[in-house]
């Protein structure tokens, strides 16, 4: 009996510490590699039009994340977006091109766009 309630108590722990981890890092989840893709978007110049919280001349990363929140077809359509250069309009007015960011492989930007997913 007594095994028992020591087992319960330790199974209560390791709920709460995950829902811990979960809660502070909900990307961790869905096992996004948040360093590799901070990296690209900086290599990639993204932070000069975009930031995760605020919009500046591009709508954050969070608006973009809530925007695609309830589209199954999300990660394919921002990869489309983000494999190619286009002409985009900037907040304020005026055009500019959008650029691929330098992308090691597929992998690795699938990883940017899933980091970008999960800042909703
Ligand atoms: C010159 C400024 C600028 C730069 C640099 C830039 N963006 Fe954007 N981006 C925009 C604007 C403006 C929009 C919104 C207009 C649109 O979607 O047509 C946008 C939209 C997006 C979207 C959402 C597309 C959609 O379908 O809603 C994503 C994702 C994105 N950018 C990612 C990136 C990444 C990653 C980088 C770096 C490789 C980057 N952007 C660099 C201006 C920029």
């Amino acid at each position: 009996m007594k095994s028992f309630l020591y087992l319960g108590g330790f199974v209560c722990k390791a709920v709460l510490a995950s829902a811990l981890v979960l809660a502070v890092h909900p990307a961790t989840a869905q096992n996004v590699n948040e360093d590799a893709a901070e990296t690209l978007a900086k290599a990639g110049g993204c932070f000069k039009c975009h930031s995760v919280e605020k919009a500046k001349k591009a709508p954050s990363y969070k608006k973009i994340a809530q925007k695609y929140k309830a589209k199954p077809d999300a990660e394919a359509a921002l990869i489309k977006h983000l494999s190619g250069s286009k002409s985009v309009t900037v907040e304020g007015g005026g055009d500019e091109q959008h650029e691929p960011p330098p992308a090691k492989d597929a992998a690795d930007l699938k990883n940017l766009v899933q980091w970008i997913l999960s800042r909703g």
